[in-house]
Protein backbone atom coordinates (compact mmCIF):
# COMPACT_ATOMS: atom_id res chain seq x y z
CA UNK A 1 0.00 0.00 0.00
CA UNK A 2 2.99 2.56 1.01
CA UNK A 3 4.49 1.65 -2.27
CA UNK A 4 1.20 2.81 -4.05
CA UNK A 5 0.93 6.14 -2.60
CA UNK A 6 4.72 6.53 -2.65
CA UNK A 7 4.25 6.59 -6.37
CA UNK A 8 1.32 9.33 -6.47
CA UNK A 9 3.79 12.08 -5.25
CA UNK A 10 5.13 13.85 -7.68
CA UNK A 11 8.62 12.96 -7.86
CA UNK A 12 9.72 15.73 -9.64
CA UNK A 13 8.45 18.78 -8.23
CA UNK A 14 9.08 21.46 -10.35
CA UNK A 15 10.70 24.54 -8.09
CA UNK A 16 7.91 27.43 -8.91
CA UNK A 17 8.80 30.91 -7.70
CA UNK A 18 6.10 33.27 -7.77
CA UNK A 19 6.78 37.06 -7.79
CA UNK A 20 5.51 37.51 -4.37
CA UNK A 21 5.04 41.45 -4.88
CA UNK A 22 2.96 40.59 -7.17
CA UNK A 23 0.58 38.71 -5.19
CA UNK A 24 -2.17 41.00 -4.74
CA UNK A 25 -5.63 39.80 -4.05
CA UNK A 26 -8.18 41.87 -5.67
CA UNK A 27 -10.23 43.60 -2.95
CA UNK A 28 -10.33 44.15 0.52
CA UNK A 29 -10.51 41.83 3.19
CA UNK A 30 -11.98 41.47 6.52
CA UNK A 31 -9.15 39.44 8.06
CA UNK A 32 -9.54 37.97 11.43
CA UNK A 33 -5.87 37.83 13.24
CA UNK A 34 -5.76 34.89 15.84
CA UNK A 35 -2.87 35.19 18.34
CA UNK A 36 -1.50 33.26 21.23
CA UNK A 37 0.33 36.06 23.15
CA UNK A 38 3.09 34.73 25.64
CA UNK A 39 1.95 37.04 28.10
CA UNK A 40 -1.82 35.55 28.14
CA UNK A 41 -0.30 32.08 28.74
CA UNK A 42 -2.37 30.43 31.92
CA UNK A 43 -0.42 29.88 35.13
CA UNK A 44 0.87 26.12 35.10
CA UNK A 45 2.13 24.53 38.21
CA UNK A 46 4.22 21.17 37.66
CA UNK A 47 6.88 19.31 40.12
CA UNK A 48 9.45 20.76 37.83
CA UNK A 49 8.72 23.75 35.93
CA UNK A 50 11.30 24.06 32.40
CA UNK A 51 11.96 27.65 31.99
CA UNK A 52 11.72 26.56 28.08
CA UNK A 53 8.02 26.00 28.47
CA UNK A 54 6.28 28.90 26.68
CA UNK A 55 8.86 29.72 24.40
CA UNK A 56 6.55 29.05 21.51
CA UNK A 57 4.16 32.17 22.16
CA UNK A 58 3.80 35.19 20.24
CA UNK A 59 5.32 38.80 21.08
CA UNK A 60 2.98 42.21 20.93
CA UNK A 61 6.00 43.37 17.98
CA UNK A 62 5.13 39.92 16.03
CA UNK A 63 1.53 40.43 16.45
CA UNK A 64 1.96 44.18 15.32
CA UNK A 65 3.90 42.58 12.19
CA UNK A 66 1.36 40.40 10.60
CA UNK A 67 -1.12 43.17 10.87
CA UNK A 68 1.09 45.60 9.33
CA UNK A 69 1.40 42.86 6.52
CA UNK A 70 -2.17 42.29 6.17
CA UNK A 71 -3.62 45.92 6.10
CA UNK A 72 -0.31 46.92 3.54
CA UNK A 73 -2.37 45.26 1.49
CA UNK A 74 -5.48 46.80 2.51
CA UNK A 75 -7.00 44.52 4.29
CA UNK A 76 -9.26 45.01 7.72
CA UNK A 77 -7.68 43.11 10.49
CA UNK A 78 -9.35 42.32 13.73
CA UNK A 79 -7.61 40.94 15.98
CA UNK A 80 -8.26 38.58 19.04
CA UNK A 81 -6.50 35.50 21.28
CA UNK A 82 -6.80 32.17 20.14
CA UNK A 83 -8.76 31.02 23.38
CA UNK A 84 -12.18 29.91 24.26
CA UNK A 85 -14.45 32.53 23.56
CA UNK A 86 -13.09 32.59 19.68
CA UNK A 87 -15.60 31.15 18.08
CA UNK A 88 -18.24 33.70 19.64
CA UNK A 89 -16.11 36.84 18.42
CA UNK A 90 -15.76 34.92 14.93
CA UNK A 91 -19.62 35.00 14.60
CA UNK A 92 -20.04 37.87 15.36
CA UNK A 93 -17.24 39.99 13.55
CA UNK A 94 -17.76 37.63 10.01
CA UNK A 95 -14.40 37.64 8.85
CA UNK A 96 -13.58 36.61 5.28
CA UNK A 97 -10.65 34.68 6.55
CA UNK A 98 -8.64 34.07 9.84
CA UNK A 99 -5.17 34.27 9.58
CA UNK A 100 -4.14 31.47 12.21
CA UNK A 101 -0.75 31.57 13.90
CA UNK A 102 -2.36 30.06 17.63
CA UNK A 103 0.13 27.65 18.69
CA UNK A 104 -1.83 26.86 21.62
CA UNK A 105 -1.25 26.50 25.28
CA UNK A 106 -2.11 23.24 27.02
CA UNK A 107 -2.45 19.91 25.37
CA UNK A 108 -0.85 17.36 23.32
CA UNK A 109 -2.90 18.29 20.05
CA UNK A 110 -2.72 22.45 21.42
CA UNK A 111 -2.08 23.67 17.53
CA UNK A 112 -5.29 21.85 16.71
CA UNK A 113 -7.91 23.40 18.91
CA UNK A 114 -8.39 26.80 17.00
CA UNK A 115 -8.38 24.90 13.62
CA UNK A 116 -10.80 22.77 14.86
CA UNK A 117 -13.35 25.67 16.58
CA UNK A 118 -13.22 27.28 13.23
CA UNK A 119 -13.97 23.75 11.36
CA UNK A 120 -17.35 24.10 14.28
CA UNK A 121 -17.99 27.24 13.19
CA UNK A 122 -17.20 27.18 9.12
CA UNK A 123 -14.65 30.04 9.01
CA UNK A 124 -12.02 29.80 6.41
CA UNK A 125 -8.41 29.97 7.85
CA UNK A 126 -5.05 29.33 7.44
CA UNK A 127 -2.26 26.98 7.96
CA UNK A 128 -3.42 23.40 8.58
CA UNK A 129 -6.39 21.69 9.70
CA UNK A 130 -6.67 19.76 13.21
CA UNK A 131 -5.67 16.61 11.65
CA UNK A 132 -2.90 17.93 9.94
CA UNK A 133 -1.53 19.85 13.07
CA UNK A 134 -2.59 17.22 15.39
CA UNK A 135 -0.90 14.51 13.33
CA UNK A 136 2.27 16.75 13.27
CA UNK A 137 2.42 18.10 17.29
CA UNK A 138 2.43 14.07 17.67
CA UNK A 139 6.40 12.87 16.34
CA UNK A 140 6.07 9.58 16.63
CA UNK A 141 3.14 9.68 14.34
CA UNK A 142 4.25 11.94 11.72
CA UNK A 143 7.01 9.35 11.85
CA UNK A 144 4.81 6.36 11.18
CA UNK A 145 3.40 8.37 8.54
CA UNK A 146 6.68 8.91 7.05
CA UNK A 147 7.83 5.82 7.71
CA UNK A 148 5.14 3.90 5.57
CA UNK A 149 5.73 6.32 2.67
CA UNK A 150 9.58 5.08 3.13
CA UNK A 151 10.42 8.29 3.77
CA UNK A 152 13.76 9.13 5.69
CA UNK A 153 13.11 9.23 9.42
CA UNK A 154 15.34 7.66 12.02
CA UNK A 155 14.16 4.93 13.80
CA UNK A 156 12.55 5.39 16.93
CA UNK A 157 11.13 4.51 20.77
CA UNK A 158 8.74 5.89 22.98
CA UNK A 159 9.29 5.91 26.29
CA UNK A 160 5.99 6.75 28.59
CA UNK A 161 8.27 5.51 31.79
CA UNK A 162 11.93 5.64 32.33
CA UNK A 163 12.39 1.95 32.67
CA UNK A 164 11.03 0.46 29.53
CA UNK A 165 13.56 -2.04 28.04
CA UNK A 166 15.25 -0.14 24.93
CA UNK A 167 14.96 -1.91 21.87
CA UNK A 168 17.53 -4.16 20.34
CA UNK A 169 17.40 -2.12 17.01
CA UNK A 170 18.49 1.38 18.63
CA UNK A 171 22.44 1.81 20.01
CA UNK A 172 24.30 4.56 21.80
CA UNK A 173 24.89 7.23 21.30
CA UNK A 174 21.09 8.63 21.24
CA UNK A 175 18.68 11.14 21.36
CA UNK A 176 15.59 12.12 23.89
CA UNK A 177 13.46 14.54 23.41
CA UNK A 178 9.89 15.35 24.14
CA UNK A 179 6.86 13.95 21.51
CA UNK A 180 4.17 16.92 21.68
CA UNK A 181 6.80 20.18 21.81
CA UNK A 182 8.47 22.73 19.13
CA UNK A 183 10.67 25.28 19.51
CA UNK A 184 13.66 23.01 20.73
CA UNK A 185 11.53 22.71 23.52
CA UNK A 186 13.26 20.04 26.62
CA UNK A 187 16.41 20.27 23.70
CA UNK A 188 19.25 20.41 25.73
CA UNK A 189 23.06 19.16 25.87
CA UNK A 190 21.76 16.19 28.15
CA UNK A 191 19.71 15.14 25.49
CA UNK A 192 22.49 13.59 24.04
CA UNK A 193 22.59 10.17 25.86
CA UNK A 194 25.77 7.68 25.75
CA UNK A 195 24.58 5.13 28.14
CA UNK A 196 21.80 3.37 29.58
CA UNK A 197 22.26 5.86 33.48
CA UNK A 198 22.26 8.82 31.69
CA UNK A 199 19.08 7.46 28.96
CA UNK A 200 17.42 6.68 32.12
CA UNK A 201 17.90 10.09 34.08
CA UNK A 202 16.62 12.11 31.00
CA UNK A 203 13.98 10.18 29.94
CA UNK A 204 12.94 10.28 33.79
CA UNK A 205 13.30 13.97 34.00
CA UNK A 206 11.31 14.75 30.20
CA UNK A 207 8.30 13.22 31.69
CA UNK A 208 8.19 14.72 34.62
CA UNK A 209 8.91 18.12 33.29
CA UNK A 210 6.71 18.31 30.40
CA UNK A 211 4.08 15.79 31.63
CA UNK A 212 4.33 13.47 28.09
CA UNK A 213 6.14 10.52 27.05
CA UNK A 214 9.55 10.52 25.57
CA UNK A 215 10.84 10.14 21.85
CA UNK A 216 14.26 8.29 21.95
CA UNK A 217 16.39 8.08 18.44
CA UNK A 218 19.81 7.48 17.36
CA UNK A 219 21.88 10.56 17.76
CA UNK A 220 22.52 11.80 14.47
CA UNK A 221 26.04 13.49 14.36
CA UNK A 222 25.64 16.04 11.54
CA UNK A 223 24.35 19.64 10.11
CA UNK A 224 21.06 21.10 10.76
CA UNK A 225 19.35 21.81 6.96
CA UNK A 226 15.78 23.38 7.33
CA UNK A 227 13.36 23.78 4.06
CA UNK A 228 10.49 25.87 3.94
CA UNK A 229 7.60 25.94 1.29
CA UNK A 230 4.35 28.51 0.86
CA UNK A 231 1.81 26.84 -1.11
CA UNK A 232 -0.16 23.80 -1.67
CA UNK A 233 -0.40 20.69 -3.87
CA UNK A 234 1.80 21.07 -6.75
CA UNK A 235 1.93 25.11 -6.63
CA UNK A 236 4.58 24.98 -4.21
CA UNK A 237 6.87 28.02 -3.75
CA UNK A 238 10.33 26.46 -1.83
CA UNK A 239 12.26 29.04 -0.14
CA UNK A 240 15.93 29.02 0.32
CA UNK A 241 17.29 25.49 2.40
CA UNK A 242 19.02 26.86 5.70
CA UNK A 243 22.16 25.67 7.26
CA UNK A 244 22.48 26.46 11.14
CA UNK A 245 25.74 27.73 11.72
CA UNK A 246 26.72 27.16 15.70
CA UNK A 247 29.86 29.10 15.25
CA UNK A 248 28.48 31.71 17.29
CA UNK A 249 27.57 30.10 20.35
CA UNK A 250 28.96 29.28 23.43
CA UNK A 251 31.89 26.45 23.26
CA UNK A 252 29.86 24.55 26.01
CA UNK A 253 26.65 24.13 24.07
CA UNK A 254 26.71 20.78 21.61
CA UNK A 255 25.97 21.28 18.11
CA UNK A 256 21.74 20.82 18.36
CA UNK A 257 19.12 23.04 17.58
CA UNK A 258 17.92 23.23 21.13
CA UNK A 259 15.73 26.24 22.89
CA UNK A 260 18.85 27.89 24.33
CA UNK A 261 20.18 28.39 21.01
CA UNK A 262 16.26 29.47 19.58
CA UNK A 263 15.54 31.61 22.46
CA UNK A 264 18.31 32.49 25.18
CA UNK A 265 21.09 32.57 22.94
CA UNK A 266 19.21 33.97 19.87
CA UNK A 267 21.41 36.53 19.55
CA UNK A 268 24.61 34.44 18.56
CA UNK A 269 22.33 32.46 15.98
CA UNK A 270 24.42 32.63 12.65
CA UNK A 271 23.19 30.61 9.89
CA UNK A 272 24.04 30.23 5.75
CA UNK A 273 20.89 30.49 3.81
CA UNK A 274 21.11 29.47 0.86
CA UNK A 275 22.90 26.06 2.69
CA UNK A 276 26.07 25.43 0.80
CA UNK A 277 25.34 22.43 -0.44
CA UNK A 278 25.22 20.60 -3.68
CA UNK A 279 22.63 21.09 -6.78
CA UNK A 280 21.03 17.27 -6.01
CA UNK A 281 21.57 17.49 -2.13
CA UNK A 282 19.21 20.51 -2.43
CA UNK A 283 16.92 18.99 -4.92
CA UNK A 284 16.51 15.88 -3.10
CA UNK A 285 15.54 17.92 0.02
CA UNK A 286 13.26 19.76 -1.73
CA UNK A 287 11.62 16.78 -3.00
CA UNK A 288 11.44 15.13 0.79
CA UNK A 289 9.79 18.53 1.99
CA UNK A 290 7.11 18.11 -0.61
CA UNK A 291 6.71 14.36 0.05
CA UNK A 292 6.87 15.07 4.05
CA UNK A 293 4.54 18.54 3.29
CA UNK A 294 1.29 16.23 1.10
CA UNK A 295 1.79 13.11 3.35
CA UNK A 296 0.81 15.08 6.48
CA UNK A 297 -1.20 17.19 5.09
CA UNK A 298 -0.32 20.33 5.71
CA UNK A 299 -1.73 22.97 4.09
CA UNK A 300 -0.18 27.09 2.58
CA UNK A 301 3.13 26.87 3.79
CA UNK A 302 5.24 24.12 6.31
CA UNK A 303 9.19 23.66 7.49
CA UNK A 304 10.83 20.44 7.41
CA UNK A 305 13.74 20.21 9.61
CA UNK A 306 16.34 17.71 8.66
CA UNK A 307 19.66 16.39 10.15
CA UNK A 308 22.20 15.53 7.62
CA UNK A 309 24.54 13.41 8.69
CA UNK A 310 28.57 12.38 8.32
CA UNK A 311 27.84 10.23 4.94
CA UNK A 312 25.56 12.36 3.64
CA UNK A 313 22.13 10.59 4.27
CA UNK A 314 19.67 13.51 4.92
CA UNK A 315 17.24 12.45 8.02
CA UNK A 316 14.00 14.08 8.27
CA UNK A 317 13.42 14.76 11.79
CA UNK A 318 10.10 16.65 11.33
CA UNK A 319 7.32 18.67 9.86
CA UNK A 320 6.29 22.25 11.12
CA UNK A 321 2.70 22.89 10.24
CA UNK A 322 2.22 26.14 11.78
CA UNK A 323 6.20 27.34 11.49
CA UNK A 324 6.98 30.65 13.32
CA UNK A 325 6.51 33.18 10.82
CA UNK A 326 8.01 36.22 13.46
CA UNK A 327 9.54 39.07 12.62
CA UNK A 328 12.90 36.45 13.39
CA UNK A 329 11.64 32.84 12.75
CA UNK A 330 13.45 30.67 10.66
CA UNK A 331 11.21 30.86 7.86
CA UNK A 332 11.62 34.64 7.42
CA UNK A 333 15.08 34.85 7.41
CA UNK A 334 14.71 32.08 4.43
CA UNK A 335 12.54 34.10 2.62
CA UNK A 336 14.87 37.20 3.24
CA UNK A 337 17.68 35.24 1.55
CA UNK A 338 16.02 35.75 -1.94
CA UNK A 339 14.78 39.35 -0.82
CA UNK A 340 11.19 38.69 0.94
CA UNK A 341 9.89 40.90 3.33
CA UNK A 342 8.57 39.79 6.50
CA UNK A 343 5.12 41.55 4.80
CA UNK A 344 5.46 39.20 1.66
CA UNK A 345 6.25 36.36 3.41
CA UNK A 346 2.86 36.64 5.58
CA UNK A 347 1.19 37.84 2.48
CA UNK A 348 2.11 34.72 0.63
CA UNK A 349 0.54 32.66 3.49
CA UNK A 350 -2.78 34.28 3.26
CA UNK A 351 -2.58 34.34 -0.40
CA UNK A 352 -2.10 30.29 -0.71
CA UNK A 353 -5.31 29.79 1.77
CA UNK A 354 -7.44 32.22 -0.61
CA UNK A 355 -6.04 30.33 -3.99
CA UNK A 356 -7.02 27.30 -1.85
CA UNK A 357 -10.30 28.91 -1.43
CA UNK A 358 -10.76 30.25 -4.61
CA UNK A 359 -11.14 33.78 -3.50
CA UNK A 360 -8.20 34.99 -5.58
N1 LIG B 1 17.89 12.34 16.38
C1 LIG B 1 18.56 13.49 16.47
N2 LIG B 1 19.91 13.50 16.35
C2 LIG B 1 20.60 14.64 16.47
N3 LIG B 1 20.05 15.83 16.72
C3 LIG B 1 18.72 15.88 16.85
C4 LIG B 1 17.89 14.72 16.72
N4 LIG B 1 16.59 15.10 16.89
C5 LIG B 1 16.62 16.43 17.10
N5 LIG B 1 17.89 16.91 17.08
C6 LIG B 1 18.35 18.29 17.30
O1 LIG B 1 17.34 19.00 18.01
C7 LIG B 1 16.80 20.04 17.17
C8 LIG B 1 15.33 20.18 17.39
O2 LIG B 1 14.69 18.95 17.06
P1 LIG B 1 13.23 18.92 16.47
O3 LIG B 1 13.22 19.71 15.22
O4 LIG B 1 12.79 17.52 16.42
O5 LIG B 1 12.47 19.67 17.66
P2 LIG B 1 11.44 20.87 17.73
O6 LIG B 1 11.53 21.41 19.10
O7 LIG B 1 10.12 20.40 17.28
O8 LIG B 1 11.98 21.93 16.67
P3 LIG B 1 11.27 23.28 16.13
O9 LIG B 1 11.94 24.37 16.87
O10 LIG B 1 11.66 23.27 14.71
O11 LIG B 1 9.81 23.21 16.39
C9 LIG B 1 17.18 19.64 15.76
O12 LIG B 1 17.23 20.76 14.90
C10 LIG B 1 18.53 19.01 15.97
O13 LIG B 1 19.55 19.98 16.13
MG1 LIG C 1 12.58 21.38 14.51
Amino acid sequence: MSDTICASFNTSVAVHRPDATSQKSNSTLRVALLVNLARNAPPIQRTIMPPDLFVELDSDRNVEAYAQALEEEGHEVLVHEGDAYLAQWITQIKPDICFNTCEGFLGNSREAQVPALLEMIGARYTGPTPLAAAITQDKPTTKRILQSYRLPTPPFQVFETPDEELSPELSFPLFVKPIHEGTGMGIHNESIVYNERQLRDRVAWLITAYDQPALIEPFIDGQDLTCGLVGNGRDVHFFPINEVDYSGYPSELCHIYGSLQKVDFEQYYRNRCPAPISKKLAEDIRKLTHQTFLATQCRDFARVDFRLDKKEQLHILEINALPGIGVHSDLTLMAAAEGWTHGELVRAVLHAALRRYQML
